[in-house]
């Protein structure tokens, strides 16, 4: 089972593959804010700094969020991420 983890707060649970990160954290009461969880806001941006390749790529709607909200390369959005392997994130500022 993959294992997620929140690096600023050392929290690491295990999820099922195929749970959407924004599922894993209601579940957990894991610390990740979001806001609109449908992909347009940001607020749950967040850089994924190991297993990168364990989630789906980002839809072109999702990129364009991405891109009004943060330069930092390979930036995700937390609500549309599906977890397919061990994954480590940390928030990032907007
Ligand atoms: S919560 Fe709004 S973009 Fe993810």
């Amino acid at each position: 089972m993959p294992k997620l983890t929140f690096l600023v707060s050392g929290l690491t649970v295990d999820v099922p593959t195929g749970t959407r990160f924004l599922d894993a954290c209601r579940q957990h009461d894991a610390p990740h804010e979001f806001g609109c969880t449908v992909g347009s806001c940001g607020t749950c941006i967040l850089s994924i700094e190991q297993g990168a390749a364990n989630v789906d790529k980002a839809s072109a709607d999702e990129l364009e969020t991405v891109e009004m909200c943060t330069d930092h390369a390979g930036a995700r959005l937390g609500c549309q991420l599906v977890i397919r392997g061990d994954l480590a994130v940390r928030p990032l500022e907007r």
